[in-house]
């Protein structure tokens, strides 16, 4: 990304991220022993990641998204790691009544809930925007309706425990990137809507923390085969950003920026200088790889 951005710019944000950002309280895996959390898309990726990490805190487990066959294998595998129990229920988010039977899956089994993490995204065509207006409305539903859905029907069960809602957006949910024009939208509609409800919450004492985490270019699978031939940055292990999801959720920090030395960086060029973010995120694309495909 130019030698600014790979230097300069990231020992800037690095000071800015820790006066910001920095939780106050520290982070200790037993705050998550015995919680019920729900994660969705946890077949694969982060959401797969986040499984294992609260599995070996010893949390109470709902995981879901579309693959069955992949959710029992993750199942089985948080039931080895420690998890205080685990169990998956599978759908697509594209169906409008899913977010709601996951909400209510967990309050049969549990009779409560303490952590929701909305994780799970739609594939998408990663090109220029080919004007496809109903897959836009498709990945609305997907990637932000179903958001809104479950937070809203868990909320009665939130609210009781003083729990957390954790929201995984994107850098493109922040500011312009090029070629995933349908994503992007549903990452800015996120932080639009959960913003609002923050201070909804706390002007209504609603004592439930909302974290929106706004990552980078991550490791998964279906990221690295999605962008690898065309994006020049080096992708920042899902692991790790799994973990740094969970604690600033149950630390409920409001955002988290992951990896937070870059991104802490292109927030404040893009409120300072937003050209010169736009020219530096176009230049870390290859764009000529992409038309070969
Ligand atoms: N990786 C990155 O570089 C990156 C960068 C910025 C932000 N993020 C964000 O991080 C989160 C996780 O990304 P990831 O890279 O881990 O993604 P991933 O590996 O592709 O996982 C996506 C998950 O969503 C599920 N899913 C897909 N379509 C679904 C549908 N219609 N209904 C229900 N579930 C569905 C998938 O499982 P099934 O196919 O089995 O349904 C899978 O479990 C996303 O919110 C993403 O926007 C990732
Ligand atoms: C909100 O809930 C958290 C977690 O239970 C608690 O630590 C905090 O004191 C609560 N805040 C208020 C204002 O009640």
């Amino acid at each position: 990304m130019g030698l600014l951005l790979k230097i300069l710019i990231p020992l800037l944000g690095a000071a800015l991220a820790f006066h910001f950002y920095s939780a106050p309280k520290n982070f200790s895996p037993e705050m998550l022993r015995g919680k019920r959390v729900i994660v969705t898309g946890a077949s694969s990726g982060i959401g797969e990641q986040m499984a294992y990490h609260l599995a070996r805190m010893e949390a109470h487990l709902l995981l879901t998204a579309r693959t069955e066959a992949k959710l029992q294998k993750v199942v089985e595998r948080c039931l080895e790691l420690g998890a205080a129990s685990a169990h998956y229920i599978s759908g697509s988010m594209e169906d409008t009544t899913f977010p709601y039977r996951v909400v209510e899956e967990a309050e049969n089994t549990w009779g409560g809930l303490d952590m929701l993490i909305l994780n799970h995204v739609s594939y998408f065509d990663f090109n220029f925007f080919n004007g496809n207006v109903e897959q836009v409305r498709i990945l609305m539903q997907i990637n932000f309706l179903s958001y809104v859905a479950m937070a809203t029907s868990a909320l009665p069960m939130l609210k009781e425990s003083e729990g957390n809602i954790v929201v995984v957006s994107s850098m493109a949910g922040k500011t312009g990137v090029p070629f995933i024009a349908p994503y992007a939208a549903t990452k800015f509609a996120l932080d639009g809507f959960f913003s609002s409800l923050r201070q909804e919450f706390v002007m209504d004492k609603v004592n439930v923390s909302i974290t929106l985490c706004v990552l980078g270019y991550i490791n998964t699978e279906n990221a690295v085969q999605a962008i690898s031939h065309v994006i020049r940055d080096t992708p920042a292990p899902k692991e790790e950003c799994a973990l740094e999801i969970i604690k600033s959720g149950v630390l409920r920090q409001r955002e988290l920026y992951y990896p937070s030395g870059l991104l802490s960086s292109m927030v404040l060029l893009r409120s300072i200088a937003p050209e010169f973010l736009d020219s530096t995120v176009r230049s870390s694309y290859n764009v000529e790889n992409l038309r070969r495909r």
